[in-house]
């Protein structure tokens, strides 16, 4: 049996204590910590504490910097804030000091049950899963564009930054290569799951996909045979992605330049679409095409987003114009840095392990929170407000 969770009720109001403690209890497994002399006392408490849950009842900015100084310094602390007035403004302000949840007051007890079990699981497992998965698809008709550097280098920040489980698909039959840029040499790839599909549960997954280094990436590698590749078919690859949604909190998934049956249905299942494109007027064009092709798939238009590679800030074509051209904004830039990434490559080692100070690295890394951060700001925000995702996504990059 897990041990309590240690809890702690940050509020001006008793009221609100006394309340939440009372839920707490009858809930069960969460022991709330009273009596902290200063903030120094309960910060020293919870930076000590192997896990711990935090809750905060946020009606002006005084716990701002508590909250921050706690959530970057003690990873196992979930931080919950609460809010009488849950606004867009608010959400993402809380999100960026680091609580993971938002609640409104007054709170209802099923609502709050809600995250206690969401909190309970995440804090009492021991490979974290959050409930719903993710799954980003990276894809462009062209080759050479970077979707391989883009899978790999954002499945790592990932898996590093949320070190939640994360899987990295080389759904590239013909071609693929994401073993040679992490250098693995997996004893199962693709078509061995696709024989094992009754089989797979969690414990099959995690024991059999191949772990990258010490983190929670997990490697489906492509099959090694084109008769293998031959022999799979798209419906296969949906029961496969169906599977590994249970068991991972974010699927990666890396494709050849084809429109074939098992793209799109990789394309069909993504929650995010990156189409990868470079700022030249071939790679534009190409780039629209595939946008007018999506939007005839049906694709929303925040499911689709096009992420620019080897981006130059003094190329001749600006970003600006692309985005004109494309009539969509652009969600990412990745800079070009053809030393650090093919030293990289050369290596089968991420960038980060290259040159963490890269600029490559650093848009990896801010790409994988950027991501992780929205998915969930996202889910909040269309919660507690009627604002659309366009007007959500300006404030995000304002
Ligand atoms: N940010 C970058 N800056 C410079 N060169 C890059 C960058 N990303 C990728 N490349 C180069 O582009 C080439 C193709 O990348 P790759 O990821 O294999 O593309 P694809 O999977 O679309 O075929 C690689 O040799 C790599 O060195
Ligand atoms: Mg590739």
């Amino acid at each position: 049996m897990s041990e309590n969770i240690s809890t702690v009720i940050l509020s001006k109001e008793s009221r609100f204590k006394e309340l939440l403690s009372m839920y707490l209890k009858e809930y069960g497994g969460f022991e709330v910590l009273e009596d902290f002399a200063d903030d120094s006392d309960l910060y020293n408490t919870l930076s000590s504490l192997p896990k711990s849950f935090l809750i905060a009842n946020m009606q002006d900015k005084s716990f701002d910097n508590l909250i921050s100084r706690i959530s970057s310094d003690c990873p196992n602390c979930k931080i919950l804030a609460v809010t009488e007035n849950p606004t867009v403004e608010f959400i993402i302000n809380v999100m960026r000091l680091g609580a993971k949840d938002v609640i409104s007051s007054p709170v209802i007890k099923s609502e709050f049950f809600d995250i206690l079990k969401k909190v309970k699981n995440q804090l009492n497992c021991d490979y974290q899963k959050v409930n719903k998965c993710r799954m980003i698809t990276i894809f462009s008709n062209k080759g050479g564009i970077g979707k391989t550097s883009v899978a790999t280098n954002l499945a790592l920040e990932l898996a590093r930054t949320t070190k939640e489980n994360v899987a990295l698909i080389d759904l590239n039959f013909q071609l693929g290569d994401i073993t040679t840029f992490l250098d693995l040499k997996p004893s199962f790839n693709i078509s061995y799951m696709l024989k094992n599909l009754d089989k797979i549960n969690k414990d099959f997954l995690l024991n059999t996909l191949e772990k990258y280094k010490n983190t929670s990436l997990y490697v489906l590698a492509d099959p090694p045979y084109f008769k293998q590749a031959d022999d799979i078919s798209a419906k296969q690859v949906s029961k496969l992605f169906d599977i590994l949604k249970d068991s991972f909190s974010y699927i990666v998934v890396d494709t050849d330049a084809s429109f074939g049956d098992k793209t799109i249905t990789a394309l069909d299942n993504a929650d995010l679409l990156f189409l990868v494109t470079c700022i030249n007027l071939p790679a534009l064009r190409n780039c629209q095409r595939c946008l007018d092709l999506f939007e005839k798939l049906g694709y929303s238009s925040e499911k689709v987003q096009v992420l620019v590679n080897r981006y130059m800030e003094n190329d001749e074509i600006k970003a600006e114009d692309a985005e004109k051209v494309l009539n969509k904004d652009i969600y990412w830039k990745i800079p070009n840095n053809y030393f650090t990434m093919m030293a990289a490559i050369n290596k089968g080692v991420p960038v980060s392990e290259i040159n963490p100070a890269s600029n490559v690295a650093q848009s990896y890394k801010e790409l994988a929170i950027y991501v992780s951060d929205s998915i969930h700001r996202h889910e909040l925000i269309k919660k507690y407000t009627n604002n659309t995702f366009n007007s959500i996504d300006n404030i995000l990059k304002g």
